[in-house]
């Protein structure tokens, strides 16, 4: 009889194992890491972490580290921006996005009777906006570094020398862009030649600009020999970015947006990023439904969050766009009556097409390539970075004599109402053209508090679906209590609203799940190339110690001790 009883018991043992999915436990350290796009990157940041750096030096290394060895987002010639949060509690936020060039104007990417030219904004010389990254980089440096900036800066400089070591999905992503470098570039840029994995790509004139900016500060970039090699350049090639723009860019600290959720309290990017105010408002959609009572990534899930998303992406179009040219009625959008009635059309039997979402009625104005890193300190201090040139490469040219490569952040703004861009994103007046305007981003990085402990660091690239990539990341960790590796894992899908459908990644959710969501009226697209994001978090765990979210989808690495 107890023979029998023990059979039993182990049966049952085997059965739950069999039926519970390996959990991936991420890499853990005891006190500070580092979370980034590159191993090598990584590994720098929590290098400066182990000398007694902070996260802020440690954020300018790794930051200068991926513009030599992730090429495709990381930069010198792009921008973004940066959440934080102190071990004291204080939180706050630096834009450094690109902006506009003082020339620049509403209709400059249309032809004579009003159609948007093609590649225009993403192509070449006349898509770069106003580089932001390295203005950046000085302002966090200034307010909370601590280290010689000398040091923070060499390893990317000895990196840019003695060369990087090419990935295979590297390999694959720079071969994918030759041809386009050729076409912009007039000469023989250091990216054009057919990689495999093992090549070792040296950029001895990106090290000569790094040493340019070690040596004299943000005017190594912004002023003297790297602002004319990249002035003279760009006109060569047709663009506008004059001496006058680079010598006036500003880096800009801001209030974050800050919200809580249920027992959580987030922090993230305010305008000219649209995500804070998008997750605040897909969240508190979201909120009033008990998720315990909703199997992650069941049909009902993906309902919920898709037409959460759906009305949110509909009022990014209308209304949002640089706080400093436009009005944004930021209290109205993310106040909790305007949201719970925009969700009032919301019903678990059918879609809500999105030809019948428009933006919401506000009562009165007031007032192909991004990476992310995340950093924690041992002091215990958060800082979450997005950055990027745009799509991967950006405008694909590489300013001659000075080696970075410049963005193609124009196309971020809406060129003409109506038409979509590279993300398919629409936009309304609200994010038109002007003279150093800043062009309406989708990045996310943010941070995640419980009972006023620092619990997450989170943000991916993804263009669009960064947004929603945070936001499943927050309920993955908060609502279904994964960790964070296994919450990085999981399948995502993410819908904007216009085009109206549910981008899902190729063969993670199951057929029956699909079948009933087309069922309901919800257009599926599964497609392998789709952006989905590339999560890099750090997670508190109960114990104290931080737990990584490295995604596999890329070649993201953690480091730490
Ligand atoms: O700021 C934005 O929203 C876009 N420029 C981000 C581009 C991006 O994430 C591309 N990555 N895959």
């Amino acid at each position: 009889m107890k023979k029998k009883s023990l059979l039993i018991i182990a049966v049952f043992i085997l059965l739950f194992c069999a039926c519970k999915k390996d959990k991936t436990v991420g890499f853990i350290a005891e006190k500070a890491m580092v979370v980034s796009a590159r191993e090598e990157a990584s590994k720098i940041g929590a290098a400066i972490l182990q000398k007694g750096g902070n996260a802020y030096d440690a954020m300018i290394a790794t930051h200068l580290a991926l513009a030599v060895v992730y090429p495709v987002a990381g930069n010198i010639g792009g921008g973004g921006f940066m959440v934080y949060r102190n071990n004291d509690g204080t939180t706050g936020a630096l834009d450094f996005r690109e902006k506009a060039p003082i020339t620049a104007h509403r209709d400059m990417y249309l032809d004579s009777v009003g159609n948007v030219i093609k590649n225009k904004s993403t192509l070449g010389a006349f898509a770069v906006g106003v580089p932001g990254s390295i203005a950046g980089v000085f302002e966090v440096y200034n307010k909370f570094g601590s280290l010689p900036f000398k040091d923070l800066i060499q390893p990317a400089i000895d990196l840019a020398i003695n060369g990087i070591t090419v990935t295979e999905k590297q390999a694959k992503s720079l071969n994918s862009a030759t041809e386009r470098f050729k076409k912009v570039n007039n000469y023989i840029t250091v990216f054009e030649k057919e990689w495999k994995k093992g090549d070792i790509l040296k950029q001895e004139e990106l090290a000569q600009t790094l040493e340019r900016i070690r040596d004299l500060g943000k005017d190594g970039f912004y002023k003297g020999k790297t602002a004319s090699l990249f002035v003279n350049y760009v006109k060569e090639l047709g663009g506008i970015i004059s001496l006058e723009d680079l010598e006036k860019y500003k880096a800009i600290w801001r209030k974050p947006i800050t919200f809580n959720y249920k027992d959580f309290k987030i922090t993230s990017m305010t305008l000219p990023a649209s995500g804070g105010i998008c997750l605040a408002q897909i969240l508190k959609a979201v909120e009033p439904y008990d998720l315990s009572k909703i199997e992650h990534n069941s049909t009902k899930y993906i309902q919920l969050l898709t037409e959460a998303e759906r009305r949110s992406y509909a009022d990014r179009a209308n209304f949002l766009g640089d706080i400093d040219f436009v009005n944004v009625p930021v209290d109205s959008l993310t106040n909790v009556k305007y949201i719970n009635n925009r969700m009032k059309s919301f019903s678990w039997d059918k879609a809500t097409p999105s030809s019948e979402v428009s933006h919401g009625k506000i009562i009165g104005y007031e007032s192909d390539e991004t990476t992310h890193y995340s950093i924690v300190d041992q002091f215990g201090n958060a800082v979450s970075v997005t950055t990027t040139l745009n799509t991967g490469y950006g405008s694909k040219v590489v300013v001659k004599g000075a080696g970075f490569i410049l963005n193609n952040e124009m196309d971020d703004f809406s060129s003409k109402p109506g038409v979509p861009n590279v993300y398919g994103l629409l936009g309304s007046e609200a994010n038109s053209i002007a003279p150093e305007k800043r062009m309406l981003s989708s990045m996310t990085p943010t941070i995640v508090e419980e009972n006023g402990k620092l619990k997450m660091v989170v943000g991916t690239p993804g263009g669009s679906t960064i947004i929603t990539s945070v936001l499943q990341n927050i309920l993955n960790v908060t609502e279904y209590k994964m960790g964070m590796q296994e919450s990085v894992d999981q399948p995502r899908f993410h819908h904007q609203w216009l085009p109206d459908v549910v981008r899902m990644e190729p063969n993670g959710f199951n057929e029956e799940t699909k079948a009933k969501l087309e069922t309901l009226g919800y257009k599926i697209l599964e497609r392998n190339s789709l952006i989905i994001g590339r999560v890099d978090a750090i997670l508190v765990l109960p114990n104290g110690k931080l737990e990584a979210g490295a995604d596999k989808r890329g070649d993201d690495a953690a480091a730490g001790f």
